[in-house]
């Protein structure tokens, strides 16, 4: 059988290391690190269908413990690998209301934001879900335990932010200040081998990804735009293709290859939602952070830049509107009144 003899993700990460004779080795450590987990969680995720009927022989998964919910198992298994990684001095998760703290004496100099499973309702149902995680360095003195205040830094300051989405295959995005590529997991090595390197995403695209539900609850220039992008006129494009999975790991990650644009702005279902849904810290940053470095846009509907929020919360809600450029330039034309 032939193997891929691709540069794996370990190869490449090494590589850029020694572009950096700064570097101390800590961030290829703690993305080394962050990769066992998430093929860890793959493995688990691809026996999901099978979990009741292996449940029913007592089998138990590679921890030892019985079959338990993905969501809970995916976010178990970051928090036990990276607490005591030494790379980081805390952690906070979707999962989990307050901070993470590291094993003692493994302090480190890095925070991690982490989603550890996106798009919860298609857990169950065979659709494509994903991690997503986001890396900052601390801001309290080295040595000590990591404070809250060390994971409410704004996007660009993120040193590297990536996504694992578990679908048709498992697929490794990340980015740092300087690169952006994506890996593909052969499962049969157990390797992420490079298949997409230096991802560049269309400027403009004929693809919009919203959950169109919530209509009757958006702000009245939202309504508009998305009436604009269904008009048919064939000079610039129109109408776009709806794609929607309602995993926004996913919807990114296929806008991001071949072009779109993913909306989840406020609206008005809830009260909760005047602030949108998704989260800020470990959602919204890494992903704005991943599609600016592959050339895209990712703003609030309000036009505020993703990146430059100021955290207050660690579980923050931000409106998000992300993806190719040309097309979030017109969607903030639309909300300032210019269309
Ligand atoms: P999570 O599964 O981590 O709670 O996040 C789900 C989020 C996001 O991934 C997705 O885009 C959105 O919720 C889908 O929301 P709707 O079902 O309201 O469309
Ligand atoms: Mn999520
Ligand atoms: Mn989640």
């Amino acid at each position: 059988m032939n193997r891929p003899l691709g540069i794996t993700v370990s190869r490449h990460i090494m590589d850029s290391q020694r572009l950096h004779p700064e570097a101390t080795g800590d961030l290829t450590g703690l993305l080394n690190e962050l990769i066992v987990a998430a093929k860890t969680i793959s493995a688990e995720v691809n026996m999901a269908g099978l979990a009741d009927i292996l449940g029913m022989s007592g089998k138990t998964n590679i921890q030892g413990e019985h079959v338990q919910k993905l969501d809970e198992f995916a976010n178990n298994t970051i928090k036990r690998r990276m607490a005591r990684c030494g790379y980081l001095c805390a952690m906070t998760s979707e999962e989990e209301a307050d901070i993470i703290p590291v094993a003692e004496g493994y302090e480190g100099k890095y925070t991690l934001a982490f989603d550890p499973l996106d798009g919860s309702s298609n857990i169950d149902v065979n659709v494509s879900i994903g991690t997503i995680f986001s890396i900052h360095s601390r801001l309290s003195p080295d040595g000590s335990p990591g404070e809250e205040s060390d994971l409410l830094q704004p996007g660009r300051r993120q040193v590297a932010a990536g996504y694992i989405v578990y679908g048709s295959s498992t697929m490794l995005v990340f980015a740092t200040s300087d690169e952006v590529h994506g890996f593909t997991l052969d499962p049969s090595v157990g390797e992420f081998y490079l298949s997409h390197p230096d991802i560049r995403t269309p400027k403009k695209s004929k693809y919009f990804s919203i959950n169109e539900g919530n209509y009757h609850y958006w702000q009245e220039p939202v309504c508009r735009y998305l009436e604009h992008v269904k008009k048919v006129d064939k000079a610039t494009g129109r109408p776009y293709n709806a794609r929607y999975i309602g995993s926004m790991v996913a919807d990114c990650h296929r806008n991001l290859i071949a072009g779109g644009i993913f909306l989840y702005p406020r609206d008005s279902k809830s009260p909760t939602r005047a602030y949108g849904k998704i989260r800020l810290l470990y959602e919204a940053a890494p992903l704005a952070f991943i599609v600016e470095q592959a050339g895209g846009r990712a703003v609030t509907d309000d036009g505020r830049e993703i990146l430059d929020i100021q955290p207050k919360e660690l579980h923050q809600r931000v409106p998000v509107i992300i993806g190719s450029s040309h097309d979030v330039d017109t969607f903030l034309e639309f909300m300032n009144g210019k269309k």
